[in-house]
């Protein structure tokens, strides 16, 4: 599984505007159990700096952008999510940051999974023994 995973999201605008649709089952393939949104993020702050043991996530920003920081423990990338037609879906082992958020930044995270403390690795050399594992 290749660790950037882009899921292109199908703009249908006309002469009002866009929109844009997600679909369980069809856009998103996991089902969706939990939709959380990150907004109004401070200036210099980053956000993330975890990983997940099962979570499935696909997330977009709708409006404004950041830059997503992806780390399976062999590569690393990082990822400008900037564009409400542009999801990127994380699954398995990553480790992700999130950074550089404009003031208007929207993050929208579809979950496969209700909020479950004990899913999260929140320290970087424990994730590294559990991708060597
Ligand atoms: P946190 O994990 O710090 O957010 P991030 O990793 O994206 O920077 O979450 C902030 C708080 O919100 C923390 O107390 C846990 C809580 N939370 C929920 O209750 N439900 C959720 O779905 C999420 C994502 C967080």
């Amino acid at each position: 599984m290749s660790l950037v995973q882009w899921v292109e999201l199908k703009e249908m605008g006309d002469e009002r505007g866009s929109l844009v649709a997600i679909e369980a089952a069809r856009t998103v393939p996991f089902e969706i159990m939990r939709t959380y949104f990150i907004y109004g993020t401070q200036p210099g702050v980053s956000r993330g700096f975890h990983a997940h043991r099962a979570l499935k996530q696909l997330a977009v920003c709708v409006a404004g952008r950041c830059l997503m920081h992806l780390d399976n423990g062999k590569e690393k990338a990082d990822v400008w999510l900037d564009s409400p037609t542009k999801a990127i879906l994380i699954e398995g082992l990553v480790w992700r940051e999130m950074h550089d958020f404009s003031p208007d930044c929207v993050l929208l995270v579809l979950a496969s999974e209700h909020y479950d403390e004990s899913d999260y690795i929140r320290d970087y050399q424990s994730f590294l023994k559990a991708v060597q594992k």
